[in-house]
């Protein structure tokens, strides 16, 4: 049986003034079927960690690099983000693939340094709405999938979260059906690549505008295990009725 997830990415919003909100979160009764996590900027995590102490709430960093240390000006390493008190990272996000040119091959050696320092890595891949269009969307998402994700992928280590580019901060949620079919296919690659019990443990979560109104829909479809929330996972008031509509669906 796979845990639900609500991760949060703030992306780069928020300075401390902003940990308000994880006290909140903190403070909230949370079923304990349900795992939350929260991704704030680099600067707030070891900051952030120690507001959720004692919570299940639990912190995570944006991206890492590949190595654990050296001449890598503005990076910040897999063991740092640990050392912060962090417990996972995001990796691949399609802003990150785009604003850096991250490719696949780069975000599997991530999430390898990822996993050895004990970080949760959360593997993000999606389509462009030009792929969409094209109808390439389940041959991109297979690519993105083989090259990202590393053969040491585990249902404990490794979340793979699909996040369409074209319902990134738009507003333009995907169908069910639409969701259904790429989480479908993400399992049946994942368990023909890792056998049924690792490849049916990794979760699967859904982002791209999710919002207090569309999240019960969006937790009801099949293998839907959670989701990762941008924008509605800002303040507390909007990312906990996301939270409870994910403990209404277990
Ligand atoms: P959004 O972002 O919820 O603001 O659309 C999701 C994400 O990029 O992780």
């Amino acid at each position: 049986m796979r845990r639900k997830l609500a991760a949060g990415n703030w992306k780069m919003n928020g300075t401390r003034a902003a940990l308000s909100e994880l006290d909140v979160l903190a403070k909230a009764p949370i079923d304990p079927a349900v795992d939350i996590l929260l991704c704030p900027p680099a600067p707030l995590l070891s900051e952030a960690a120690k507001h959720v102490s004692g919570s299940p709430v639990v912190i995570g960093a944006q991206d890492c690099h590949y190595e654990p240390s050296g001449a890598h000006t503005g990076d910040i390493s897999a063991a740092m983000i640990a050392d912060a008190g962090a417990r996972a990272v995001i990796l691949g996000h399609s802003e990150r693939r785009e604003d850096h040119n991250e490719s696949s091959p780069l975000v599997r050696q991530k999430a390898r340094s990822a996993h050895a320092e004990g970080l949760l890595a959360v593997i993000c891949l999606g389509e462009s709405e030009a792929q969409r269009l094209a109808a390439n969307t389940l041959d991109i998402i297979a690519g993105q999938l083989a090259t990202s994700v590393p053969d040491d992928a585990t249902g404990a280590n490794t979340v793979i979260a699909y996040e369409p580019i074209w319902a990134i901060g738009t507003g333009n949620v995907p169908t069910t059906e639409q969701i259904d079919e790429v989480h479908d296919f993400i399992r049946a690659r994942l368990v023909r690549r890792f056998g049924g019990d690792e490849g049916g443990a990794i979760r699967l979560l859904y982002g791209g505008s999710v919002k207090p109104g569309n999240a019960a829909e969006i937790f009801a479809t099949d293998n839907v295990d959670g989701a990762l929330v941008g924008g509605a996972s800002l303040k507390a008031d909007d990312f906990l009725p996301i939270i409870r509509a994910l403990e209404t669906s277990v």
